[in-house]
């Protein structure tokens, strides 16, 4: 395939940027996404020209480094796949694809496709661990848990913080990231001690962070690539608004 890229590129956070045009060629189907970008950038570093500047790491959907919007939509829109994960079957010959990095006030632009989601660590900070002593591995293990409370959990712990969801929403609200990783903790009896404290102040720092409320319209769960329900913002309403019952 021969296809045109429209790529943002932006020197630094504070310079203004702007999409430059690319020839993509003999791209093959079974290339992924990000390896396609690769041959762009070897052909670029190649007539001494500046590569593109782009995220990834583990290049398998579990490390949630990756993070193009593709044609408009944050990972390229296919059910359940982060960037990397994605093939170029999917494109056809002759096509043009835009490039842009996730836009969001709490994800300010470093380079070019790179934008720096430190606030999603800040928010994991504020409260995303459990501090209470629980003993060793077999300790931990002897402590029952409810079947579907685990798995539950586990849907939830599947969230790779890739800020997705943030790029998609209209408010760029961090809302399903948060759920997520309230969840999984809270609904543990390990993370259960914490609970309260855990949903106040998360939520208090992704509002520090800047990101926008909640609305609810699904775009979130639409393009994560780990499919987290939007039933996980609704645990997190509840157990946000709890907390502050009891004068968090
Ligand atoms: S909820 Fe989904 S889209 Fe949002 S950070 Fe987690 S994995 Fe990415
Ligand atoms: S590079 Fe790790 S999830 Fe995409």
């Amino acid at each position: 395939m021969n296809l045109t890229l429209k790529v943002w590129r932006q020197k630094h956070t504070n310079a203004a940027g702007q999409f430059v045009t690319y020839p993509a060629t003999a791209v093959l189907e079974d290339m992924s996404f990000l390896e396609m970008l690769d041959v762009v950038n070897e052909g670029l570093i190649g007539r001494g020209e500046e590569p593109i500047a782009f995220d990834s790491d583990c290049r398998e959907g579990i490390c949630g480094m990756c993070s193009l919007v593709i044609n408009g939509i944050p990972h390229g829109g296919h059910k359940g796949t982060a960037t990397c994960q994605l093939h170029m079957r999917h494109f056809h010959d002759g096509e043009t694809i835009t490039i842009e990095p996730w836009r969001a006030r709490a994800f300010p632009p470093i380079k070019d496709l790179v934008v720096d989601r430190g606030s999603f660590d800040r928010i994991i900070q504020a409260g995303g661990f459990v501090s209470v002593n629980t003993g060793g591995t077999p300790d931990g293990n002897a402590i029952p848990v409810p079947k579907p409370d685990a798995d539950l959990a586990m849907d939830a712990a599947a969230c790779i913080g890739c800020g997705a969801c943030v790029a998609a929403c209209k408010n760029a609200s961090a809302m399903l990231f948060v759920a997520a990783k309230v969840s999984h903790l809270n609904l543990l009896p390990q993370g259960k001690v914490e609970k309260d404290r855990r949903a106040l102040n998360m939520v208090r720092q992704m509002d520090a962070e800047g990101f926008g409320s909640c609305t609810v319209t699904g775009s979130c769960e639409a393009v994560c690539p780990k499919e987290i329900s939007l039933s996980f913002i609704a645990k997190l309403n509840r157990d946000y608004g709890v907390a502050a019952l009891k004068g968090g």
